[in-house]
């Protein structure tokens, strides 16, 4: 909605809904690479490890960050891995060289370690399997492994190994990043959708409670996008539940203003995605439904280059560790606002990654630093629950050389009736001016704003450091006074706002 004036209206109705929120839209991603496991997570020489080797104090950010969802072994390591490698005892598993990252795999963490970890953070486990150098039979295998009951080869084999009960893993991802020619075992898309389609088959009669996520395109750049996404999920629709994508974001060409704007283009490549998911499933003449699952998200660019992509054969080499700043972490969170507004199809989203290998959290021996992506993303894991409102907003534009005309407040809004709570997530877009904000309730008029947190800062280019380690950090801020069914607050440039209603 246009406007010429210098504030904004927030227009909130609890009828107007989108969706439900799934909570599965903050989940996280852990990839072998780098030092996200080792090093990251596990880490047994570090005098913050636990008896397991995990480090104490990520599992406790990680606690924080409550991922409900992390999806594991990878990424572009997961199709050269043979999870047999990782499971049994740790002093007879291979040290592997790990083609995707030109690193060694000790293998001394592996699916049930994994699986451990879930359980400690209370997150859903999301398997990958191979489908570059891996058959249909071991991804099958892994089915049987992980959630057959004893009696047969694999689940017995599991049990060999101190897990009698199933480990129960509902969410399998048919391989990662098939479309993309880097991909270790690469294929085209009518290759891949046979592919999955027979390990998807397989899998489910392990399980037929499963819930498969096939391979969609690795980015909307991708010269076969979006046909692979239509041919591939013509070969697979009935066999699977969520297609994926996958996209990092960066900065460039140094045009923050453009950068400032990138929901645009989130939005333009789920709306280009669900009209594939309507397509496909018209064509097939179908009742099912296939949603949507962003399993790699994040700022990525920095690093994106190969003396950072490859570990010259070392075990947990540096790779990836992108520093994020305060634009990145307002990209993060409209990203996250992005999620909430397209929740009728978008069902899961990882953060990619969890931990040093682009992560909101980095680690060196004995210290954790929190990057500015952490606030944004900790906000919306606690504050955004129940269904996604379909906000009104009214708010002056400014002008991009990317999107052209943006409005200066990019804005979501949840409403979770069991808890009587409302939240508003307002990112204000411009470098240099503050912007008057007015909620107003067209509905049910909450009976007091219970929390308000502000991430913000003058340069957008600060960040966070080990020597600096609260340059920024969301605060919590004043939240005004509800009157009349209205609320006013000013929110700073380059700020993001979260802020909580309530009713009693
Ligand atoms: O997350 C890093 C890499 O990015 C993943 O391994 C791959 O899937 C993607 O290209």
């Amino acid at each position: 909605m246009m406007s010429h004036s210098s504030a904004a209206k927030i227009y909130l109705d609890t009828n107007r809904v989108i969706s439900p929120i799934s909570p599965l839209l903050f989940s996280g991603f852990a990839e072998h690479m780098g030092r996200s496991i080792y090093e990251g997570i596990y880490d047994p020489v570090s005098p913050l490890a636990d008896e397991r080797g995990l480090r104490t104090d990520v599992i406790a950010a990680l606690k924080e960050l409550n991922f409900r969802a992390i999806r594991y072994p990878g990424g572009n390591f997961v199709s050269g891995y043979h999870w047999l490698d990782g499971v049994g005892p740790r002093d007879s598993r291979p040290r592997r060289r790990d083609l995707a990252w030109q690193s060694i795999e000790t293998n001394q963490f592996g699916t049930n370690e994994f699986i451990d970890l879930c359980r400690t953070l209370n997150t859903e486990p999301m398997l990958a399997c191979n489908l570059g150098t891996g058959t249909i039979d071991e991804a099958a295998a892994l089915v049987e492994y992980c959630n057959a009951p004893t009696g047969t080869q694999y689940a017995d084999l599991r049990a060999s190994h101190g897990y009698t009960e199933p480990h129960g893993v509902k969410y399998w991802c048919l391989g990662n990043e098939m479309d993309g020619p880097w991909q270790i075992g690469h294929l085209d898309a009518a290759e891949y959708g046979k592919k999955a389609r027979e390990a998807a088959k397989l899998m489910r009669w392990h399980d037929r409670d499963i819930k498969l996520v096939l391979c969609g395109s690795s980015s909307n750049t991708m010269p076969t996008f979006p046909e692979w996404d239509r041919m591939a999920l013509e070969l697979c629709w009935d066999q699977v539940d969520y297609h994926s994508l996958h996209y990092y974001a960066g900065n460039r060409d140094n045009d923050t203003a453009s950068y400032l704007a990138l929901s645009a283009e989130f939005e333009s490549y789920l709306d280009t995605l669900s009209g594939i998911l309507r397509y496909v499933k018209a064509k097939r003449r179908s009742s099912h439904d296939v949603y949507l699952s962003w399993d790699e998200w994040n700022v990525w660019y920095r690093t994106a280059v190969p003396e950072h992509m490859d570990g010259d054969w070392s075990e947990a080499p540096h790779l990836i560790e992108e520093v994020y700043n305060l634009e990145d972490a307002l990209v993060v969170a409209q990203w996250l606002n992005v999620f909430l507004r397209k929740s009728d199809t978008l069902k899961i989203a990882c953060l990619a990654q969890l931990v040093n290998v682009i992560a909101p959290i980095l680690t060196t021996h004995d210290a954790l630093l929190k990057q500015s992506i952490y606030y944004p993303f900790l906000l919306f894991s606690r504050l955004a629950s129940g269904v996604a409102l379909d906000v009104a907003v009214s708010a002056p534009f400014y002008s991009t050389a990317r999107f052209g005309d943006m409005p200066v407040v990019d804005v979501a809004a949840s409403y979770d009736e069991a808890n009587q709570t409302n939240a508003i997530f307002i990112v204000n877009r411009s470098q240099t001016d503050s912007l008057p904000v007015e909620l107003v309730w067209q509905d049910r008029v909450p009976d007091h704003l219970s929390a308000a947190y502000q991430l913000t800062g003058d340069n957008p280019q600060a960040a966070n450091s080990f020597e600096n380690p609260n340059r920024l950090v969301a605060q919590r801020v004043d939240g005004p006074a509800i009157e009349d069914g209205r609320a006013a607050l000013t929110v700073p440039p380059l700020s993001f706002t979260a802020i909580e209603a309530r009713w009693a």
